[in-house]
């Protein structure tokens, strides 16, 4: 069995052995993930993978409560942060508030806020609180209506610099790790070496000090579109029709139930 991490130990996984983060929406998938997985995350993605929305931003923090606690459920021996969802952290009153309901009714090990100097005071809030806070720069999925499309970041100097102030912002608020998303790779190099905490990249390159992915992603279970940066390690999708496919024919001939699944 490995040991559960903490944020201690996370914070001393820099320049070690890279963190493997994975996100987990229930607790039968988070049952697999447990005792392979460094880190999961409950991401508000759930509302696009599990949910089937377009984007994330209409999760909301009863949803990601309910997902929180079968996560925690299935997985105990894992590390856990909660996405706080769009609109639950944009002053320090809600923010804390908001935290502490995850703390206060499930068992999440942290929460993660996305944003960079601009979330620094409220990061700091948190952290002050009692409230273990991993942050997330770079791309930011909750963004994308302000922004008008998921837009890779990093690409010119103005972006860099913006990104090395928010990495530094996000460390000196007491953030014990962050995410780092849809950056260039020798910039999202750049940015881990810039910061004495653990920088987990997702289309971030191999530079950084983990990696995240979304399960459904990299199981090759959704099928909606796939980003660049995600390897799919299995044809989930296939896989599961092939077996549904089977399940059905053997149904309609009746070769389903057999004699040694029949009491
Ligand atoms: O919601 C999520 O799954 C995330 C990852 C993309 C890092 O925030």
């Amino acid at each position: 069995m490995m040991k559960k991490m903490t944020v201690n130990t996370i914070k001393k996984s820099k320049n070690t052995t890279p963190l493997t983060m994975i996100t987990a929406y229930d607790a039968l998938f988070a049952n697999l993930f447990n005792d392979i997985a460094d880190i999961i995350l409950i991401g508000d993605s759930l509302n696009m993978s599990f949910a089937g929305h377009n984007d994330t931003l209409s999760a909301t923090l009863d949803q990601m409560i309910y997902h929180t606690n079968a996560v925690c459920k299935g997985a105990p021996n894992t590390f856990t942060i909660c996405d706080m969802p769009f609109g639950t952290y944009t002053c320090k009153t809600n923010a804390l508030d908001n935290a502490i309901r995850v703390f206060q009714e499930t068992t999440a090990d942290s929460i993660k806020i996305e944003g960079g100097d601009d979330k620094a005071e409220i990061i700091k809030h948190l952290v002050d609180n009692g409230i273990a806070v991993c942050g997330h720069i770079g791309l930011l999925p909750q963004s994308v209506r302000g922004e008008g499309g998921y837009l890779v970041k990093g690409k010119d100097d103005a972006s860099i610099k913006q990104l090395l102030r928010d990495a530094k912002a996000v460390e000196d608020a007491g953030a014990f790790c962050m995410v780092i998303e849809g950056v260039k790779a020798d910039v999202a190099t750049q940015i881990a070496q810039s910061v004495s905490i653990p920088v987990v990249g997702i289309g971030a390159g191999n530079g950084v000090d983990g990696q995240v992915l979304v399960f459904s992603d990299m199981l090759g279970l959704f099928e909606a579109f796939t980003p660049k940066f995600v390897k799919k390690y299995l044809n989930g999708a296939e896989l599961v029709k092939d077996a549904v496919t089977q399940y059905k024919k053997e149904v309609i001939s009746k070769e389903f139930p057999d004699e040694i699944h029949t009491y």
